[in-house]
């Protein structure tokens, strides 16, 4: 059996939640939702971007936010999109650099205004710098799984890149489905062949909800042996550069689901659901979520025997 016996789920509601919002949502309460995560037990956050203030105005406190963030009990990774924001990032003392680039030209050109050759010949000199400081690089690859401006991505294609990033030094690498077009099928090929191809580099699946079977796919990625998935508290986020990007998998809910199976999460649901509610409240509108309008079932779900 290839599935594992613990999970890590990556919080991203901070970074992909957030960034999709209309309003901007003041640094201290940013800082009170991290408070709630780390108490239900989140210990891997994307905390924020280090992208431009103009393209995501949601993410302009990302200095002053990585300067007031408690560190004992929290990794905080962050996505920068070339050099200026790797610089920023590694000023601000981040724990992982979170390079991104996407498959497509298409959308990488609407995402960072940059071809993909471009993208990658600018990450040497993040590798190098990153390398300099000591501080790990992972490389998400964005519309792996399909390009709403240019449709089917080949699979080889997505794997020469993160070839390419894995001989520079990258650790790990996300197979990202920003625009929720995987289905369950193509993620246990895309990672039985990633894996089974790159066996020293650790893999995590970001996995948009755009169509509703994102949980399918995370579940299909379990299955063929991944054990770190992105989701985001109350289901928030999406790509702002996608049309029709409609939520991401909730971490509550996910964290339900591998609860009941019995596979460890680290996670407390009761504080995860108070976390997200905490949230709606902040942001003013209903969230996606489900365990948090549900709550837990008073009979705990358990294998029939
Ligand atoms: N952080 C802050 N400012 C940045 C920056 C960064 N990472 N990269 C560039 N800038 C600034 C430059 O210093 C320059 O500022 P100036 O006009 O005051 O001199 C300005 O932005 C333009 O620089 P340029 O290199 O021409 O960037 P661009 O306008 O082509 O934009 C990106 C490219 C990548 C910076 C921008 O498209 C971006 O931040 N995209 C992020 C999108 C995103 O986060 N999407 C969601 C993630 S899935
Ligand atoms: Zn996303």
């Amino acid at each position: 059996m290839n599935a594992p016996r613990k999970v890590i789920l990556r919080e991203v509601a901070l970074r992909d939640g957030l960034q999709s919002e209309k309003r901007f949502i003041p640094t201290e309460q940013k800082l009170e939702l991290i408070r709630t995560l780390a108490a239900a037990g989140v210990k891997h956050l994307e905390t924020t971007s280090f992208v431009s203030p103009l393209a995501i105005p949601q993410l302009r406190d990302a200095a002053e936010l990585m300067a007031r963030v408690e560190r004992e009990q929290l990794e905080h990774e962050v996505m920068v999109p070339n050099l200026k924001g790797a610089q920023r990032a590694i000023d601000a003392r981040a724990d992982r650099l979170i390079l991104f680039v996407s498959a497509t030209d298409a959308h990488n050109r609407a995402n960072v205004r940059r071809s993909v050759r471009e993208s990658m010949s600018d990450a040497d000199a993040i590798f190098s710098l990153a390398n300099d400081h000591r501080v790990p690089v992972a490389v998400a690859i964005a519309v792996a799984f399909g390009c709403p401006y240019q449709g089917p991505v080949s699979r080889s294609d997505v794997f020469e890149m993160a070839r390419h990033f894995a001989e520079r030094g990258a650790d790990r690498i996300t197979l990202a489905d920003t625009s929720g077009l995987a289905n369950p099928a193509q993620v246990s090929d895309m990672v039985a062949f990633f894996r089974g191809r790159l066996p020293d580099v650790a893999f995590c699946l970001h996995l948009h909800n755009n169509r509703g079977i994102a949980m399918a796919n995370l579940y299909a990625g379990y299955l063929a042996g991944i054990d770190l998935f992105d989701t985001s508290l109350g289901g928030i986020g999406g790509c702002p550069n996608i049309p029709q990007a409609a939520g991401n998998l909730a971490t509550e809910d996910a964290a339900f689901m591998f609860e009941a199976m019995g596979v460890e999460t680290g996670l407390d649901l009761t504080g995860l659901i108070t976390a997200a509610r905490m949230l709606e409240e902040i942001l003013q509108h209903p969230l996606p979520g489900q365990v948090m309008k549900s709550g837990l079932p008073e009979v705990r779900p358990t294998f029939l025997v």
